[in-house]
């Protein structure tokens, strides 16, 4: 298990460094108001690894650097817009700070016991750190100029297939997991209960290019009708007219170069109010996050949850589009050894999809190490999403993971399936 741990956190390292190697005016520019400069994220990265896995927790004790110069890295203190203003690291220094702290956090890994509780705080540094290797992801997308990142590797091809409702039966499954089962989980996908649903379908596929282009041409941003009323305020305010990087002649920007837009990948950069209209234009609804894990994770034969989508299996990049090299989603059907027990295919990797459901606490939530990290998000107006995007590494995602988001985003790597009532 030690060595599952170094071995992850030097995967992700790897990541970050491959979004990082640019030249200063790069790293310290910014983008976005809605994102850090990359400069940031990166001292971020060693910031959380140095408090979570050297100091466990402690912010009060001494780190690897200054306590004044460690502030500026502290997420709640330091609104993304503002960042790019702060008197930071420089990408060197920043580099340097990493190195530092990963070399003494491996001193600190080959002294602790090789249980599942000792390992936890790595598991938890790991996935931070990938979480944010797709928040550079999401800069690199915002980024204008000539391309840096490249095509990215080819992802496999389309299969003809149905772009129906896959039905679900009426039943009771168990939603969510424990420690037991997912000793990595984190503390919001805890723990395992049993939830009773209604039948219903969703969506075998995501919802795709080519389907949404016809919800823009039919003038679907136009009537107010199909639109919530908080939804269609924000479509009016901010202009909205199609999914972001999409131009107005049919095409899209993808990390800086423009090309066509490939009417059977997923589609991708809608916010869950266009999610919303292009649901209720289509005749359906969101489904919400109860339905979505049902249909991901429940062996309905075997009464039981399954690891994965497609069952026990370690993830393979035939059986879903995560990594991250490939730089987009890929077209629907590409995964058919990927399917959950009901059929439904690519739950996990290519979008995050959107769910209809608030975030909210589980029964019996109890906050982990970094408390923080999901209590101060429940009840707020925030949107579940589900199931990762490619720019998603597959040691920080499960059919039991909660990702969370304003209704308004959609720089982040989202797109959305359908669901009906039966
Ligand atoms: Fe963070």
């Amino acid at each position: 298990m030690r060595d599952n741990a170094a071995r992850g956190l030097e995967r992700a390292r790897r990541r970050t460094a491959e979004l990082t190697e640019f030249d200063d005016a790069e790293l310290t520019r910014q983008h976005s108001p809605l994102m850090s400069p990359l400069v940031w994220d990166l001292a971020h990265i060693g910031q959380q690894e140095d408090l979570w896995l050297l100091r466990a927790g402690d912010a009060s004790a001494q780190g690897v650097l200054p306590q004044a110069v460690e502030r500026l890295y502290n997420a709640f203190e330091n609104p993304r817009a503002t960042r790019a203003t702060l008197p930071l690291l420089t990408p060197g220094e920043a580099r340097a700070y990493l190195d530092d702290v990963r070399g003494r956090v491996f001193d600190a890994l080959d002294r602790l016991p090789d249980d599942a509780a000792a390992l936890f705080p790595y598991a938890m540094v790991e996935q931070h750190e990938q979480m944010h290797v797709e928040t550079m992801l999401a800069t690199h997308q915002l980024r204008d100029g000539t391309p840096i990142l490249g095509p990215g590797t080819t992802v496999p091809a389309a299969r003809s297939v149905l772009h129906d409702g896959v039905l679900v039966p009426a039943g009771p499954f168990e939603l969510g997991v424990d420690g037991s089962d997912e000793p990595f989980s984190l503390d919001n996908e805890r723990p395992a209960h049993v939830v009773d649903l209604p039948a219903y379908r969703i969506g075998r596929v995501p919802v795709t290019n080519g389907e949404y282009r016809r919800f823009v041409a039919a003038g679907g941003y136009d009537e107010q009708r199909w639109w919530s009323e908080p939804g269609w305020a924000h479509r009016v305010e901010a202009g909205l007219q199609r999914p972001q990087f999409w131009t107005v002649d049919g095409g899209r920007v993808r990390f800086g170069a423009v090309e066509d837009l490939p009417d059977d990948e997923p589609v991708q950069h809608v916010c869950f109010f266009e999610a919303e209209a292009y649901a209720a234009w289509a005749g359906a609804r969101l489904p919400t996050e109860q339905e979505w894990e049902k249909a991901c994770a429940w062996d309905p034969e075997r009464g039981e949850r399954r690891r994965w989508p497609w069952g026990a299996a370690d993830w393979t990049p035939a059986l879903a589009n995560l990594g991250g090299t490939g730089l987009r989603p890929a077209p629907v059907g590409a995964y058919e050894a990927g399917a959950s027990a009901y059929g439904v295919e690519q739950l996990m990797g290519d979008v995050w999809e959107w769910t209809s459901s608030g975030f909210e606490a589980w029964p019996g939530f109890t906050p982990m190490l970094y408390a923080q990290y999901s209590a101060p998000f429940f009840g707020g107006d925030f949107r579940v999403l589900r199931g990762g995007s490619w720019a998603v590494d597959a040691s920080s995602i499960r059919p039991s993971f909660r990702n969370w988001d304003l209704p308004i985003r959609r720089q982040i790597f989202t797109g959305f399936r359908l669901a009906w009532d039966v």
